[in-house]
């Protein structure tokens, strides 16, 4: 076999998990891509830190700039916007292909990153960056490109839903019922991105823009979290035959008066009837509708959250970038059913 060199930036909730299953599984990943994957190292802050995986101590390393220097793919799961965006960019400069679980960084460099990647001809691949393990990027970007996708409605964040359903099926607090999600690696490393719907606006953004074949700025999405939401509403909207869960809703819309196409991106907590599909989404699941003018309503649906079902999308990205090292292969491309018992608390159109 051939050898692709992969260096790891992080090695958290996500980080430690892909490198364990990299190397539990390395003879059936050559076997798959037709080279070995070389685990080359992980860079980390504190090499002193519990890690979530039993994982040899001499890959780890605080020197992330060399690491990334002798490697053919960078996958980074570190998080945040710096120095994520500047290793990612050093990656890219030096020729390696990226596999990035970062949501934040893209919504808000996407761009930058793009641009870059495409003038030397690498690819950023980023399936996990949206609803964990659910591939939804591929099929946006991918399957459904031929298509006319409508309108996208889904519960794109682990936290928020673990913490809304623990509120009403445990009588829960929301501090209680963060505290267990973040124990459980579902919660960002400031939940107030959680929370506040941040992660969420993120991820709406990066669909809708994959969906409609534009740009939709993470500015433009509306957003609202849950922090107002009380035991109170909960159980109120219990009463009622309703549930509340965080909603993230991307659609075209047609003014009625100039007939201009636009798109609505938004997130906020909703109430939802309990016989509809998205009620009986549960703990740290994600669900995902789209409606597309050809195949109709599709759903996708799984976990959204947490480190072995992120690390599946991050190695399915790595096959994907690895095959392409290999044989040259098609890489990502260019980068670029709801029923309706919903009632939005609020909304926000925004136009482009
Ligand atoms: P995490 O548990 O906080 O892990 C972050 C890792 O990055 C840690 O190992 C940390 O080192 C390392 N790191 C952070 N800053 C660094 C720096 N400046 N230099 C070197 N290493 C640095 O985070 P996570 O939950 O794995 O999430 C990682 C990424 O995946 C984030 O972008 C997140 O949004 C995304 N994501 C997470 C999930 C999930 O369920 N957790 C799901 C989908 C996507 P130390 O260990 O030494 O602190
Ligand atoms: N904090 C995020 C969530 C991780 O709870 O959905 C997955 O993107």
């Amino acid at each position: 076999y051939r050898n692709v060199r992969v260096a790891l930036l992080g090695g958290g909730t996500v980080g430690a998990q892909v490198a364990r299953l990299l190397l539990e599984h390395a003879d059936e990943f050559a076997a798959r891509v037709g080279a070995s994957l070389e685990l080359t190292g992980i860079a980390v802050r504190n090499l002193d830190a519990p890690r979530s995986a039993d994982l040899p101590k001499e890959l780890f390393t605080t020197d992330a700039e060399s690491l990334i220097l002798g490697a053919d793919i960078v996958i980074e799961v570190m998080g945040g916007i710096e120095p994520a965006r500047s290793y990612i960019l050093q990656a890219i400069n030096s020729g390696a292909d990226v596999v990035t679980a970062n949501k934040a960084l893209l919504a808000t460099h996407g761009t930058e990153l793009f641009a870059a990647a495409e003038q030397v001809g690498a690819q950023v691949y980023y399936e996990a960056a949206v609803a964990g393990a659910i591939p939804i990027i591929r099929p946006l970007r991918d399957s459904l490109a031929g298509d006319r996708v409508k309108r996208i409605l889904g519960i794109v964040n682990g936290t928020t839903n673990f913490i809304l359903d623990m509120m009403d099926t445990d009588g829960a607090s929301l501090e209680h019922a963060l505290a267990v999600a973040t124990e459980l690696g579902y919660a960002e490393a400031d939940p107030t991105a959680d929370i506040d719907g941040y992660d969420a606006a993120q991820k709406a953004s990066l669909l809708a823009s994959l969906a409609f074949h534009t740009n939709v700025p993470l500015e433009s999405v509306h957003r609202e979290g849950i922090r107002g939401v009380t035991s109170q509403t909960v159980e109120l909207a219990r009463k009622a035959g309703y549930v509340v869960k965080l909603l993230a809703i991307c659609e075209r819309l047609t003014d009625l008066v100039t007939g201009e196409e636009g798109v609505s991106t938004r997130v906020y907590p909703a109430l939802i009837s309990r016989d509809h599909p998205l009620a009986a989404v549960h703990k740290a699941n994600n669900a995902v509708f789209v409606e597309a003018e050809a195949a109709g309503s599709l759903m996708f649906y799984g976990a959204g959250a947490g480190g072995p079902e992120t690390a599946s999308a991050v190695l399915g990205d790595l096959v994907s970038a690895a095959r392409r090292h290999v044989i040259g292969g098609p890489g990502m491309g260019e980068s670029t059913h709801a029923n309706m018992a919903i009632l939005p608390m609020s909304f926000v159109t925004t136009r482009y």
